[in-house]
């Protein structure tokens, strides 16, 4: 990716294939209008004929009617489930009303699911496609960027615990992802950074020019220039498509994915998973990681100056509020990276590539409270 490129806008497709799973992502503008053309594909290798179309009260009106009178004219009977807006809702408890609606309209399995939404409803939906009558087939279409560049692909599907964030899921890939630029246009400011963050993390985990083009064309992204935000979409996608066909399982490389996520899900937790969007944790996450690559000398300061520099510039936040603080050492021992009294950490070692570090036996503890005593307000 060149600094300066210049962004066309095409529907381009990518094709993520794992050792259990093969499917595409296409990418591009006004694609729902032809929802009925991308879901042929799938429908005509599937014998499908219904449709279980998941969204949420807020999606829906936006550009739900569209793709439902698009599927009903192309023959498919749709059963439609609306959720309410948020995180709170991505439950066990959901789950099940959902599947009793499904089995209430009598859906075989000759039905897709099909996730209208950010990853909350795509999480969620995808869940409920793993375990409907033991699976049936799932379609993404993510309407956030977050979901575009993250959680629509890669196959991680779950809910959340009382206990913990996604505590309870599966990996189950979806057949096709629809990735539509042209929804991007009614997100609202701070679930675009949020996203953004996400795309920053993809820059500084593997690709330093990605970075550098995220470095020169801000103005752009924060505009949702959609020609700008496919290019990076394309790109990202790219980079998790890679990571996870090496890593389905989530055994090894796969954890760079979750740069500043072990700081962000913490801050999330004792936050009340309300005060902060979760790129906008991830991004204190960052900041926090990058403080601790430099104290355990595997980063440079004047790269962590560069990230948090960016950070900001993205208005995303890079420090941890000092009432929070306390909590955040517990919350992190929470962590699926968490072994006993270690923790499995991802820290950068240069704009491109970050590596694991084990805190609690490799490197002491006090680093990781001075780290994040240097970013706290
Ligand atoms: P979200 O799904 O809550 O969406 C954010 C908000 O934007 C919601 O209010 C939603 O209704 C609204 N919205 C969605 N699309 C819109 C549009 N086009 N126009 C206007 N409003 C729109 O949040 P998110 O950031 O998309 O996803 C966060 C979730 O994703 C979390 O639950 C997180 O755990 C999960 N996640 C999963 C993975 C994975 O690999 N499965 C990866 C990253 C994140
Ligand atoms: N979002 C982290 C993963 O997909 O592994």
């Amino acid at each position: 990716m060149n600094r300066d490129q210049k962004c066309e806008s095409a529907v381009t497709e990518l094709k993520i294939t794992t050792a259990t799973s093969s499917y595409p992502i296409y990418i591009g503008a006004d694609l729902l209008p032809r929802i009925d053309h991308y879901l042929s594909q799938i429908a005509a290798t599937n014998g499908i004929k219904d449709l279980l179309l998941i969204s949420n009260e807020t999606v829906y009106p936006l550009y739900g009617e569209l793709v439902e009178r698009k599927l009903v004219q192309s023959g498919k009977n749709v059963a439609r489930f609306l959720m309410p807006d948020g995180e709170q809702y991505k439950t066990w408890d959901m789950a099940e009303q959902i599947l009793s609606f499904a089995l209430q309209q009598r859906l075989s399995r000759q039905t897709v699911v099909a996730a209208l939404g950010g990853g909350v409803v795509g999480d969620l939906a995808g869940f409920v496609a793993a375990v409907y009558l033991r699976g049936v087939p799932l379609v993404q279409i993510p309407t956030t960027l977050l979901a575009q560049v993250d959680s629509s692909i890669g196959g991680k599907v779950a809910v959340n615990h009382p206990l913990g964030k996604n505590m309870i899921g599966a990996f189950y890939h979806p057949r096709l992802v629809l990735a539509d630029s042209s929804t991007l246009a009614t997100l609202p400011r701070r679930e675009l950074t949020a996203g953004l963050a996400e795309v920053i993390k993809y820059g500084i985990i593997g690709d330093e020019q990605l970075f550098n083009f995220l470095e020169v064309n801000t103005g752009h992204m924060l505009a949702c220039d959609p020609h700008y935000l496919e290019t990076v979409i394309h790109r990202c996608c790219e980079i998790k498509a890679e990571v996870v066909a090496d890593d389905e399982r989530d055994q090894g490389l796969r954890a760079i994915l979750n740069f500043g996520h072990t700081v962000g899900h913490a801050l999330e937790n004792v936050t009340g998973y309300t005060a902060y969007r979760h790129g906008e944790a991830v991004a204190v996450g960052m900041a926090a990681a990058c403080r601790l690559g430099v104290l355990i000398g595997s980063f440079s300061n004047s790269e962590a100056e560069r990230v948090i520099n960016l950070l900001a510039q993205y208005q995303l936040p890079t420090t941890l509020p000092a009432q929070a603080r306390p909590s955040i050492t517990a919350a992190m021992m929470h962590d699926k990276k968490a072994v006993g009294n270690q923790l499995w950490f991802v820290i950068p070692k240069r704009i491109g590539e970050v590596a694991l570090a084990n805190f609690g036996e490799e490197y002491s503890w006090d680093l990781l409270e001075q780290a994040l005593d240097s970013i706290t307000d």
